[in-house]
């Protein structure tokens, strides 16, 4: 095998884990490092790899490309700009109507000191927007529709989790968001419906309480807050901490996109993509490794600049050979 592509993981949180975990499984990777602001955290748990601060920057320059595994509010949008001026960088950056912003931000920056940045990648976005493109381009017109939650158990949402552990009474709390099936059906019917997000999803939610917290008063304030909870149907179970230990610890999440559409006079197509998660991190992370290899190909290229998932050919992503790709796969 050449030479193994040489990767820095900045940020080690539960992405930034993921990556660890997930490069052991990409032969032609080496993780070099990891890069923290806090760097004695991460050393109580990683023992196998150097660690080193986010300002050790001779020490960054032996990777040719590093993830970004830090949080989408307050990092990446720092984190991103700062770091592309001094090597090549994958995000999952997932502000979703700030992506434009971001990338014209990143762009000029790669470019100008001769780096490659792929820019809000994981799943959505990431193979999500993918499949959005792609239903739209190949069924003209269509409206794509993004359900999250398909399983059984639903999918952990981080951010209304948080929410919910806002709450003064709240002792700790899970989320967990629900597809309608009903409305997936109509979409599957091809009647391109238009679809609030309350007649899409439904929320439930897990909640431990500290003691005498007032649980009629706490369920109010959950099923009252504005944009998180008050649009949809919320149901909340209240439970012990061991239960919540014991049943909710992953980060179980997945969902679908649909496109249906007109092929042309009366005949109809309709495209589904489809992914289940255990975890959601560890998703992302094997998604966002996959992209540090077309970065670093992009740049061994000389194609320096920003790029989202919708702009590099699949190729770069797999390991495998252009000859290997079109016996194998197509
Ligand atoms: N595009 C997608 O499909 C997708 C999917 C999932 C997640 N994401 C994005 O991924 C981002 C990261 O998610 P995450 O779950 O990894 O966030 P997280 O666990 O909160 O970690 C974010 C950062 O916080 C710091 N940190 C983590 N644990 C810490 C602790 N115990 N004490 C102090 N600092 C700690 C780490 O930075 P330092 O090491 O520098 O301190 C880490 O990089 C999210 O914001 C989300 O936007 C995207």
């Amino acid at each position: 095998m050449s030479q193994k592509i040489a990767v820095a993981i900045i940020g080690y949180g539960n992405v930034g884990r993921g990556v660890q975990t997930a490069l052991k499984q990409n032969p032609d990777m080496e993780l070099m490092g990891i890069f923290s602001r806090s760097p004695e955290r991460v050393k109580q748990d990683v023992q196998d790899v150097p660690v080193y601060s986010v300002d050790d920057l001779q020490a960054l320059q032996k990777c040719s490309v590093a993830i970004l595994c830090g949080g989408s509010k307050n990092d990446l949008p720092v984190q991103g700009p700062h770091f592309a001026a001094h090597i090549s960088t994958v995000d999952s950056y997932d502000n979703h109507s700030c992506i434009p912003e971001y990338f014209n931000k990143m762009n000029p920056i790669a470019r100008d000191n001769k780096t490659v940045s792929v820019i809000s990648t994981g799943w959505d976005p990431g193979t999500f927007s993918l499949e959005r493109v792609l239903g739209n381009a190949f069924l003209p017109g269509t409206k794509t529709y993004g359900f999250y939650g398909v399983s059984e158990k639903g999918g952990l949402s981080m951010g209304h989790s948080d929410a919910l552990r806002t709450i003064e009474g709240v002792a700790d709390a899970r989320q967990y968001t629900h597809a309608i099936p009903e409305a997936i059906e109509r979409v599957r019917r091809g009647e391109n419906p238009d679809l609030k997000p309350e007649e899409m999803h439904w929320r439930e939610c897990y909640v431990v309480l500290e003691d005498g917290a007032d649980a009629e008063k706490i369920e109010k304030e959950i099923t009252t807050m504005p944009a998180y909870f008050a649009p949809y149907k919320t149901e909340v179970h209240f439970i012990s901490a061991e239960e919540l230990k014991e049943n909710h610890a992953g980060f179980p999440h997945g969902g679908m996109v649909i496109g249906s559409g007109s092929l042309g006079g009366t005949n109809r197509g309709t495209i589904e993509y489809h992914n289940t998660w255990d975890s959601n991190p560890a998703a992302t992370a094997n998604i966002l490794v996959a992209h540090a290899r077309a970065a670093h190909r992009l740049r061994e290229e000389e194609k320096f600049g920003a790029y989202t998932i919708v702009d590099i050919p699949p190729a770069y992503f797999s390991p495998k050979s252009h000859d290997e790709l079109l016996a194998e796969f197509l």
